[in-house]
């Protein structure tokens, strides 16, 4: 029997980590430099968090989740998203307690039953972000600061930033109306999707990528006109912010995003040339999920980035990450007495907090050199029975293959710089 990893899923190789190291770090930093505290929330959470929370006809609970029952035949659902997660902790464990407004991070896997495709996985990972306690636009804008400061730091350079305001229960029924009544007389011309949104979800029918479906979404009324006057407000100090820090951005009235507990902001940042899923961000403002998930009325925004897509995007720009760390020595040796020498040489070198590998294969010394080689170290530390003998370690500086014969005594201490003497 072959086993083989599921659609949709992937092994991230050795190879593979530099860039995850890279991008992960980078987006710590990032989020530290801005005072966000990590948050780790369980990888599967009751079903019903998410039916509610995401909402009962988005694609995400409709035809995405990855559901089970658990022994107790209790319904569980493995994350398709943090937000809803991160919202049932801050009201469990009385999160509102704290200081506010709370400014979280988290970094992990999450799942979603969808069709697999370049940068659309089954098992993929998200940097999430989440301010909770405060309506302020100047809020806004800084979640999308983080979003921005990340990519920086990661030297993405070619992104562009969406950003529409989706109102609030009280002017977004009236929108919906007036879409509503639109569409009705436009039916014939839509597809089967969105005759199937018409009824269920009337928003998603601006977002649908078929060529008349989005024709005719361009024309339909926008939502800007329909706005109250307190969303009308806070959409435009967030543009004011906006452009006072000179950042390019571009307002996208069909934007609406496919979760029900978006109010008033909402934004995606769009990549190019990373195929189809040019979204490697997507957020925006909840002020009604916290009170939804049982925690007081609490007003919230943020975003999820793609780490696979931040990847993808970096690949596209031809960006490479910093080289994961090699070892500073490897330790060889030639017999059985050198065998042992070594083994408490390298055990002496590791405890000194210096990289050390070996082969403990009882090869040639020629293999031993070609593997220290492949592996970048700095230099090789040899012991043979000569050296034994006479209370020394050869050591070969790899980069210009001078070696040097050094007291056994002093020999960590020779090395700690990563260099040879
Ligand atoms: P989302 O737009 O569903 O939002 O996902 C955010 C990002 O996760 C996307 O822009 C994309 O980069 C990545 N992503 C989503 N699905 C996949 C997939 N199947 N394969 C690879 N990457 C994927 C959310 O998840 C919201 N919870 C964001 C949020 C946080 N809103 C407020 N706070």
């Amino acid at each position: 029997m072959n086993y083989r990893a599921p659609r949709g899923t992937y092994d991230i190789l050795p190879e593979d980590q530099a860039y995850w190291r890279f991008v992960t770090e980078q987006t710590r930093q990032v989020c530290e430099l801005y005072g966000y505290e990590q948050i780790d929330v369980p990888v599967f959470e009751q079903t019903a968090l998410f039916e509610r929370g995401v909402g009962e006809t988005t694609d995400i609970v409709e035809k995405e989740m990855y559901t089970f029952l658990d022994r107790s035949d209790e319904s569980m659902t493995l994350r398709p998203e943090f937000t809803a997660g991160i919202c049932r902790a801050y009201a469990e464990r009385k999160l509102h307690g704290r200081p506010q407004p709370l400014r979280l991070y988290t970094i992990g896997p999450a799942f979603r039953y969808e069709r697999p495709q370049a940068g659309r996985y089954r098992q993929f990972h998200q940097v999430d972000v989440e301010v909770l306690g405060s309506q302020d636009p100047a809020i806004d804008l800084e979640v999308m600061q983080v979003a921005w400061q990340i990519y920086e730091a990661v030297g993405i350079k070619g992104l562009s930033f969406q950003v529409n305001s989706t109102g609030c229960p009280a002017c977004r029924p009236g929108y919906i109306q007036t879409l509503k009544s639109w569409y009705e007389q436009r039916l014939d011309g839509i597809c089967g999707d969105c005759r199937r949104r018409y009824g269920q979800n009337p928003l998603r029918l601006l977002d649908c990528k078929k060529e008349a479906c989005s024709a005719m979404a361009d024309e339909a009324p926008r939502i800007a006109k329909s706005l109250c006057n307190d969303c009308d407000d806070h959409f435009g100090r967030l543009r004011s912010y906006l452009d006072a820090l000179d950042r390019p951005y571009e307002v996208n009235h069909r934007m609406v995003r496919g979760f029900d507990y978006y109010t008033k902001t909402v934004f995606e940042v769009w990549a190019e040339g990373i195929g189809a899923q040019n979204a490697v961000c997507g957020g925006g403002r909840y002020d009604g999920l916290i009170g939804m998930v049982g925690g007081p009325e609490t007003p919230a925004i943020g975003f999820a980035s793609g780490i696979e897509r931040i990847i993808l995007t970096m690949k596209q720009e031809g960006i490479e990450p910093p080289d994961t760390p090699k070892p500073s020595v490897f330790v060889a040796y030639l017999g059985a007495e050198a065998k042992k020498a070594a083994v408490l040489l390298a055990q002496e070198l590791r405890t000194a907090g210096i990289r050390t590998a070996a082969l403990w294969e009882d090869r040639s010394l020629k293999a031993q050199m070609k593997q220290a080689d492949r592996l970048g170290a700095g230099c090789v530390l040899i012991i043979g029975e000569d050296e034994v003998k006479d209370g020394v370690v050869t050591v070969r500086r790899m980069a210009d293959s001078t070696q040097a014969t050094v007291p056994r005594a002093d020999v960590v201490e020779a090395v700690s710089g990563g260099d040879a003497p």
